[in-house]
């Protein structure tokens, strides 16, 4: 990833114990990542991990803690399990590719809190690592339950929080915690994070663009209320752009719209005052479909056809666009860039993220979609930051607190 040259601090990031504050020889360190990514599953019915985006971003600082004599004990949710335990939610095949990616064993626990947990902890070498079996196979994790969390408190001697995705979770394995740890620190990856996403809102530079996409504008108002006084433009494209569209009296055909959400949308258009940028022209399909009839649309779209990406034109604006910019966010495809004929767009937008870097913007992507479209472009390391926070990024963006952060011993 391109070196950023200046030094960032932003505020929350001074405020808060950090990984390298801690002393971590010979202690029992309980470190919550967030290792919820994709599984797929084998012939054979059994599960391996998809993308390991997520738990090659918790590397630095698992290595961190062994390097520096202490013992790692790992605990993450996955998926959505009904605080029950779930065998196709089970984290098994998560410690398996640890194991590789690490070079070390990994052991497994197959619960969370108990006897076995405890056992295998107390058994657990200098330079060990463990991961617990998935936190919200308790009904105490997403309820915050004050036992669950001692419990798990109870398992270590210092808590490092490296799970930025679930940042924003108040969780036991992320807030509840805290309550019962002497210290609690920030992990690399939360840190980094912050750094980043603290920076665009604290002192981006300037001229700052956010690129928003994506289904639905209800995702994104929080962001774009927060990020208008911020930023120069707010370039739209993605589902939610018709919703805009429709408001200020756009043909938009059948394209997808949030019809609940057209006041809010032209409100917020209103509010703008010209910094929300619109798509002109749209690639248009008779059907949601790749091989559906397709073509560009200038203006309106006629009704029985729908947007599916954003068009030529509008796609060379946007471009124009970011490559004056200095700093840019983006959250959200600009169309449906999973078949062909649509990703046009998205994949301008990676481009031309990718050539701002170079030219010295600060730029960052994330939301599961956006991350996955920059994955398959190939200009992941050429962007400053792939954030690996979806909700969670966004209600940073949001300038709203995010328990897990705050809940950290404050310096
Ligand atoms: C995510 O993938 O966004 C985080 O892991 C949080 O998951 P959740 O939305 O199920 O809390």
């Amino acid at each position: 990833m391109p070196a950023f040259p200046t030094l960032l601090n932003p505020s929350i990031l001074m405020a808060k114990l950090t990984l390298d504050d801690l002393d971590l020889r010979g202690k029992r360190v309980l470190i919550r990542v967030d290792f919820n990514v994709p599984l797929k599953e084998n012939e054979d019915g059994s599960r391996e991990v998809a993308d390991d985006t997520r738990i090659r971003a918790a590397l630095p600082t698992i290595r961190a803690v062994l390097e520096r004599g202490g013992k790692a004990i790992l605990m993450s949710h996955l998926g959505r399990p009904k605080g029950k335990p779930d065998p196709g939610l089970s984290l098994a095949p998560v410690a398996k590719h640890l194991e590789r990616l690490l070079g070390r064993p990994v052991v497994f626990v197959p619960e969370t809190v108990g006897e076995r947990a405890r056992a295998a902890v107390a058994r657990l070498p200098e330079g060990g690592v463990l991961l617990l079996e998935n936190t919200r196979f308790n009904p105490g994790e997403k309820a915050n339950d004050p036992d669950f969390a001692r419990a798990l408190a109870s398992l270590g001697d210092v808590y490092v929080n490296d799970a930025f995705g679930t940042a924003h979770r108040a969780h036991a394995s992320t807030e509840g915690i805290t309550h019962f740890v002497r210290q609690a620190a920030m992990g690399y990856l939360l840190q980094r994070e912050v750094e980043y996403l603290g920076r665009v809102l604290e002192n981006p530079d300037h001229p700052f663009t956010a690129v928003l996409g994506g289904a639905k504008v209800s995702d994104k108002i929080g962001v774009i209320e927060n990020l208008l006084d911020r930023v120069e433009h707010l370039l739209v494209g993605g589902a939610m752009s018709y919703t805009f569209l429709k408001a200020l009296g756009r043909g938009v055909g059948a394209s997808r719209v949030e019809d609940d959400k057209l006041d809010v949308a032209r409100a917020l258009f209103e509010k703008a005052g010209g910094k929300i940028k619109l798509p002109f022209d749209h690639v248009a399909a008779t059907a949601f479909d790749n091989d559906a009839p397709h073509h560009v649309v200038t203006g309106d779209i006629p009704d029985g056809e729908m947007g599916l990406d954003v068009g030529p034109a509008t796609v060379a604006t946007y471009r124009s666009i970011l490559l004056k910019s200095r700093t840019i966010v983006w959250n959200g495809p600009m169309g449906v860039f999973e078949m062909p004929n649509y990703a046009r767009g998205t994949f301008a937008v990676a481009e031309a993220l990718a050539e701002a870097t170079k030219q010295g913007a600060l730029t960052i992507v994330g939301g599961g979609d956006s991350v996955a479209a920059i994955n398959q472009s190939g200009y992941e390391k050429a962007v400053s930051h792939v954030s690996t926070g979806g909700g969670a990024m966004l209600e940073f963006l949001e300038g709203k607190t995010l328990p897990g952060i705050a809940a950290l011993t404050d310096v």
